[in-house]
């Protein structure tokens, strides 16, 4: 696994007649060492989450519950990515700028974090993103 490569990882899927088991494993899973989880939830229909990039922070997305879209700007270009299965995890490393949309009712958003919460290290402004993003 590339720790700077934005990817979908599929996580383990114990399949039971009982009920399905995933699980993520911090170094395995998710490629970093996991130092913080947040979830976002009771999104109301037609709201946005995000729009931000991290200069230091990797995260793991996961639609644990319903769907909803994470729009991902590398500087470069702009691709969405739909999530709608709890067994897979969008990696995205630092310097992304991301835009959750979309969201389903009831939908469930899981994110593990490498860094614990720091304002910090957000970058909150787009022009400032594509600044550092083209060296400008
Ligand atoms: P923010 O990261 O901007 O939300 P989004 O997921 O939409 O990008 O965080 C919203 C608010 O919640 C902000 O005031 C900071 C606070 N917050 C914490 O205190 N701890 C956390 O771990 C996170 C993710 C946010």
């Amino acid at each position: 696994m590339n720790t700077q490569k934005l990817e979908i990882v599929e996580l383990p899927k114990i399949v039971d007649p009982r009920g399905n088991l995933t699980f993520i494993e911090g170094h395995t899973h998710a490629p970093f060492e996991i130092r913080r989880t947040y979830w976002i939830y009771d999104v109301p229909g037609g709201e946005k989450r995000g729009g931000h990039a991290y200069r230091t922070n990797h995260e793991l997305i996961v639609a644990v519950s319903g769907s909803f879209d994470v729009v991902i700007d590398d500087g470069t270009a702009r691709r969405t990515h739909s999530l709608n299965r709890s067994y897979y995890g969008l990696y995205v490393p630092p310097g992304h700028w991301r835009e959750l949309v979309n969201f389903s009712t009831n939908a469930l958003c899981l994110v593990l974090a490498s860094g614990v919460y720091d304002e910090a290290d957000y970058i909150r402004n787009y022009e400032s993103f594509n600044a550092l993003r083209t060296g400008i």
